[in-house]
């Protein structure tokens, strides 16, 4: 089949062994080289584990809960995407250059990727990892919508191939446990999507605390409030629909789509759950990381 421009539908490609748009893979000197600032505060995921949810929460807590200056520009922009790189025009990289400090800067890259310079400057970082169940769902929306990605297939098919670690950003096994050990070592602060469903204020409360922040009683309370899915959803700068139509089609599935824990109940057959168990439990054998699969 013939293949668009513009990174529309195209297969992937590959950046030291972890599979990527082609796209990105082109700008990936320029992300090498990037030239983190010690105040930079990093938020790490892999593809759909509430990287959006987390970045409108740090973006509330950076302003003091003000929502109109978190209205000021959509969420990708207050937020750059580090590896990034769509055309000549979109690239992370270049917005970040122009971001005044203190920046946040969002990435899904598995942690041996991750630029050196941010180790070098010893910048915080905070992590959200999600069940594999749910990111897999999600994710198989997200391609359906977001259309960077190859064509996902049937469900099941979509499923073999995240299993297998064949989808952009490559294996979440890999992912969720590199970053889970480098913890150990460094100033990774690692939360849980689950979690913050459960105890949104609690979890606020972690991020708070490791960013040494204090805000009052009512503040904290504005900024639940305002990243509520439903308040998400319906905000233009946080749901993605200011998005060049080009690269994403709502009509085919809204960025926040559902927002829950355990969807893939919905989704996953009796058959399927069983063989991603059997699956999850070899992958996951040694580790002391643990996810809960609904809440
Ligand atoms: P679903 O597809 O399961 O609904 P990311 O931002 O990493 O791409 O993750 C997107 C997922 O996070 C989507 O999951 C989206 O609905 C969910 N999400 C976004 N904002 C949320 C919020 N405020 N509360 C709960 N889930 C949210």
């Amino acid at each position: 089949a013939m293949e668009q421009e513009d990174g529309i539908r195209q297969e992937l490609g590959s950046l030291h062994g972890i599979p990527l748009f082609k796209s990105f893979i082109e700008g990936w000197p320029q992300v090498k080289a990037f030239q983190a600032r010690p105040d930079d505060v990093l938020i790490s995921t892999y593809p759909k584990s509430g990287t959006t949810w987390l970045s409108e929460i740090m973006d509330m807590i950076y302003h003091d809960g003000n929502v109109e200056k978190c209205r000021r520009d959509a969420i990708y922009n207050r937020v750059p995407f580090l590896e990034m790189k769509v055309s000549k025009d979109l690239s992370g990289i270049e917005q970040l250059e122009k971001t005044p400090s203190p920046r946040l800067v969002k990435t899904h890259l598995p942690v041996q990727l991750l630029p050196t310079s941010f180790w070098e400057k010893d910048c915080k970082i905070v992590y959200m990892a999600r069940n594999p169940k749910d990111v897999a769902i999600s994710y198989y929306f997200f391609h359906q919508m977001a259309k960077i990605h190859p064509d996902p297939g049937t469900k099941a098919e979509f499923l073999e191939n995240f299993m297998a670690g064949k989808v952009a950003y490559g294996s979440w096994y890999d992912h969720v446990r590199g970053w889970w050990e480098e913890k150990q070592k460094k100033k990774i602060l690692y939360l849980f999507y689950e979690d913050m469903k459960k105890d949104p204020r609690q979890e606020v409360q972690k991020i708070l605390q490791f960013l040494g922040k204090e805000l009052s009683e009512v503040t904290v309370e504005r900024i639940l409030h305002h990243t509520s899915f439903q308040e998400m959803k319906k905000n233009p700068a946080a749901n993605y629909e200011t998005m060049l139509p080009t690269l994403m089609d709502h009509s085919l599935s809204p960025f926040l789509r559902k927002g829950i824990s355990g969807d893939w109940k919905n989704h996953f057959t009796v058959a399927q759950n069983e063989c991603f168990n059997q699956h999850y439990q070899e992958h996951m054998a040694g580790s002391d990381l643990h996810f809960q699969m609904e809440v």
